[in-house]
């Protein structure tokens, strides 16, 4: 865990976290940081705990001491967010406190009861609360719900202009030596930028309508600084997440990079034929392609890259009269995350009766994701010349409609 100086009486305190699953399901391949805020006035605030694993409430403890705060003298927990990434430790902290205030939500009241048993000692806000520190220091309140709980809420300080924005505007990975845009090489820039694509699909995406409303709640702030709960600290350039976050919104309701994902399956190689020929005609148009292998993909992987596209091929075969269910899987996933108005286009192999395509169409209704699929190819057995015909035509199909989804 790092200390790290925001401001005069600000401080972030982050931990790198690597080997998880986050939220139990996502295989985060470069990490994650957990970010926490101490807000010292007369009265001293935490915004945003730590996770509750074992050891890491006193390593916070000890972190805290060499920035003179004393953990048993916090006045108050700000929970900007009840998910336990952020609240895991509030057992351990009423250990060793007895006399604090925790300020949240009326939804995150319920649920600190719910997670960590009675709490008498809880003050909830609405929009506009505030929470003056003393030496200049004073909190507001704005509450965000569902990006991606009922419960969020942004916390501002009007002294230094300092969105705590907890989930909102986070990003996956890990810093190392750069914790503020300003001091980040541009392959840190790319990184992050990726690994905030990467979180929003996996974490909030489902969500994108209510991630709308938060970007405009926070336009209405006069913001110098937004520290999220996860990922870099923003103070050169505020606006560059902001704006980053409403693309992604665009990504989750069809539009995407100019690149194309095949996500694919192949039982024994005939598919995988009409695969690598779709690379080499994506290729010589110039189209940078994303293949997705299922079951080998990771899920976050997978929705990530689709989410992130313009165009989207599926290639699977038929499997027992349905689709090949890795790769029917991995779409149901995408209708749960709500990635809407795609463009795509698919093909794949049959042995003695098709259904893939029925099943991909139940899908695709069922979870109301309204794709746009340019005519499908089915062959039988392995692809022929006729079927390679037909996969171009689709492919350059594909590629005239994706060029009003591409941003
Ligand atoms: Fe970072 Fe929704 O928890």
């Amino acid at each position: 865990m790092k200390k790290i100086k925001i401001a005069d009486g600000i401080h972030m305190l982050s931990m790198n976290v690597e080997d998880m699953l986050f939220e139990g399901i996502w295989e985060i391949a470069n990490g994650v940081t957990l970010n926490s805020y101490i807000v010292k006035g007369d009265k001293t605030a935490i915004i945003d705990g730590v996770i509750g694993w074992d050891g890491v409430p006193e390593t916070l403890y000890k972190i805290l001491g060499e920035i003179d705060v004393d953990p048993k003298e916090i006045d108050y927990l700000i929970v900007n967010h009840m998910e336990p990434d952020h609240s895991g430790w509030i057992e351990s902290f009423k250990k060793i406190n007895d006399d604090f205030t925790i300020v949240c939500t009326d939804k995150a009241a319920k649920l600190v009861t719910s997670f960590y048993g009675d709490e008498e000692n809880i003050r909830v806000v609405k929009e506009g609360d505030t929470l003056n520190l003393g030496k200049g220091k004073k909190l507001s309140f704005h509450p965000v719900p569902n990006v991606h709980w009922p419960d969020t809420m942004y916390t501002y300080e009007s002294d230094t202009k300092t969105l705590f924005s907890c989930d909102m505007y986070g990003a996956f990975g890990k810093m190392d030596e750069h914790h503020f845009d300003d001091e980040m090489t541009d392959e840190e820039i790319e990184f992050f930028e990726d690994e905030g694509i990467r979180y929003f699909s996996n974490v909030m995406g489902t969500f994108a309508p209510m991630v709308k409303k938060a970007i405009k709640k926070s336009k209405e702030l006069d913001i110098d600084i937004i520290a999220p709960g996860h990922g870099p600290i923003y103070r050169q350039n505020p606006q560059k997440i902001m704006s980053d976050y409403s693309r992604f919104c665009k990504y989750s309701s069809g539009s995407g990079k100019k690149e194309i994902t095949i996500l694919w399956g192949s039982m024994y190689g005939m598919t995988k034929k009409a695969v690598d020929f779709a690379e080499t005609v994506l290729e010589r148009e110039g189209l940078k392609v994303n293949s997705l292998e299922m079951p080998l993909e990771s899920e976050s992987e997978m929705v990530a890259t689709v989410f992130k596209s313009a165009g989207v091929i599926i290639a699977a075969p038929t499997y027992e009269y349905k689709m090949f269910p890795p790769v029917a899987a991995a779409i149901e996933e995408l209708g749960r995350k709500k990635i809407t108005n795609k463009v795509a286009f698919r093909f794949g192999s049959y042995g003695w009766s098709g259904g893939a395509e029925r099943e991909l169409k139940e899908i695709i209704e069922r979870n109301r994701m309204k794709w746009d699929f340019v005519e499908m190819v089915e062959f039988e057995g392995a692809p022929k010349s006729e079927d390679f015909n037909k996969i171009e035509e689709g492919i350059l199909k594909l590629l005239e409609n994706m060029k009003d989804k591409t941003i």
